[in-house]
């Protein structure tokens, strides 16, 4: 399966952090950011990733991670976000990259500490409609939430509510067929002026194709405070991550 990591957006949450760089740029205890989503899925056997920079500083991604060798990848592509219009706007520059083959989508401030070839490998298995992946949080309003039946049904998924329905963030990682072209292109933007890549997901949910799994292992969106980008830093020190 191929990748793509989302690594637009001018991080205006890590001000004046990022001020001048990008926000994966950023360390994360002795790595850059953007490091943690390639190791992440090259353990889950991706070997092929088209990387879409964007903002400050976005040539620098090109000096720190050259063709990709270091990761043991085949290929690094890059594509470059002209303007910061959302997660879905980013992903849809891959179109033509991807073509009709399904694909793993990461966002580049995304820590995780496990990985998740077995979701690859299900989701090739039978390789239609959409996974999204699932994690408890304490602050659920800060992020995509999802709330689910006893089975593990999604019932409704809304992006940074302020009345959250659970306790479960949609994490930024995600796997589509390639229906998920078509559903890019009937976004409007959101309040934020954004195309949400929660729209995306609530249109494979009304077409009844979007399943849900609960992650083990630890979790961040590092680029999602100050406080989160500090806490995390610190969790990958303390933990096997490092
Ligand atoms: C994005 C998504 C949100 C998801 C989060 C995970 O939020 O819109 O649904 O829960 O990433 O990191 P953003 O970081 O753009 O605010």
């Amino acid at each position: 399966m191929k990748g793509i990591i989302l690594a637009g957006g001018l991080g205006t949450r890590l001000s004046p952090l990022t001020k001048v760089t990008n926000k994966c740029l950023l360390p994360v205890y002795d790595r850059p950011m953007i490091y943690y989503p390639i190791q992440s899925m090259v353990k889950s056997g991706i070997e092929d990733i088209l990387l879409v920079c964007g903002g400050n500083a976005a040539g620098e991604f090109l000096r720190i991670l050259g063709n990709g060798e270091e990761f043991g990848l085949k290929h690094l592509h890059y594509t470059y976000q002209k303007e910061p219009k959302g997660i879905a706007d980013a992903l849809g520059l891959a179109r033509e990259w991807v073509d009709d083959k399904p694909v793993c989508v990461m966002l580049a401030d995304n820590i995780l500490q496990n990985p998740f070839e077995n979701y690859i490998k299900e989701f090739e298995s039978d390789p239609i409609g959409a996974r999204i992946f699932l994690s408890e949080v304490e602050h659920p309003e800060w992020y995509g939430v999802a709330e689910i039946d006893d089975e593990g049904k999604v019932l409704s998924l809304s992006e940074k509510p302020q009345d959250p329905k659970s306790n479960l963030a949609a994490i930024g990682l995600y796997i589509y067929d390639k229906t998920v072209w078509e559903y890019i292109d009937r976004l409007t933007p959101s309040q934020r002026g954004e195309l949400e890549i929660t729209d995306v997901n609530n249109y494979y949910l009304q077409d009844n194709k979007l399943k849900a799994c609960k992650i083990d292992g630890y979790w961040a969106d590092a680029g999602e405070s100050i406080e989160m980008y500090m806490s995390t830093n610190m969790k990958v020190w303390k933990s096997e991550l490092k």
